[in-house]
């Protein structure tokens, strides 16, 4: 165990993030995809370089520059992502899944440009099949004193609020924090402002104050620290 240095409290550690939106394959030339930047999981990879840890960032589609000093792994599809972070957590001390995970993946890719026919009424049906999920697995293969953090971005509905849903979703997923986005207000995607609100295992709800995604980083890595033993 290496002593932590002043100032550098993630020294010594190995954490691997999850950025950015996964890319669902309908033919050689489509694909099915979604809005996330990868900001928020770059920023928590850059925040976690700042404090002196060992950073694998397993990234997806992306807008952002990846930050130097974190080992990269570029995924594509949700298996893929799959693949890597298990790979990547078998020596981790901190498991983060920050990427928007498809949840579902077309069940055929077509080897060929899918063309359209002379029937111009005619339209292909895309049949779908639900992809894995990556953070129970990687919760059922935790190792002992491993953290796990998921990220959820919820909306308050007439089945609950955002915080009623993150809870559950923290429960049902076994992590040990779950950060809630709410996006009831309209929250747009892409933009560095946020606010987030981190739900512990044992019930505790802390809310971070609004800030840049960099900011709201450090609160999560202040969060994460304590569980570290
Ligand atoms: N996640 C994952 N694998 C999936 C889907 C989601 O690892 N196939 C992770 C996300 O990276 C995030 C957390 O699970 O850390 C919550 O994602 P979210 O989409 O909110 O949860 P779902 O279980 O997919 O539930 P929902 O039906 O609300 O989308
Ligand atoms: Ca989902």
């Amino acid at each position: 165990q290496t002593s932590p240095v002043a100032g550098f409290d993630l020294s010594g550690r190995q954490v691997v993030i999850s950025a950015g939106g996964t890319r669902e394959p309908l033919d050689p030339v489509r694909y099915l995809g979604n809005r996330s930047s990868g900001r928020q999981g770059v920023a928590l990879a850059q925040a976690a370089l700042d404090r002196g840890a060992k950073v694998t960032l397993v990234a997806g589609a992306i807008e952002v520059a990846v930050p130097p000093g974190a080992e990269v792994v570029q995924v594509e599809t949700a298996l893929q992502m799959r693949e890597a972070m298990n790979a990547a957590a078998e020596s981790a001390d901190v498991v983060v899944m920050a990427a928007a995970v498809a949840d579902f993946r077309p069940a055929q890719v077509a080897e060929h440009k899918i063309k359209k026919s002379a029937d111009a009424d005619d339209a292909p049906v895309v049949t779908l099949v639900r992809n894995p999920d990556i953070l129970a697995g990687l919760v059922e293969r935790r190792r002992p004193g491993q953290v796990v953090v998921g990220f959820a971005a919820e909306t308050g509905d007439e089945s609950g609020s955002a915080l009623e849903h993150a809870t559950a979703k923290l429960a049902r997923k076994g992590c040990d924090l779950l950060v809630l986005n709410d996006v009831s207000a309209g929250k747009v995607f892409g933009q560095d402002e946020t606010e987030v609100t981190v739900l512990a295992a044992d019930g505790t709800v802390s809310p971070v104050p609004a800030g840049s995604k960099s900011q709201v980083s450090q609160a999560i890595w202040d969060a994460v620290l304590p569980l570290l033993r």
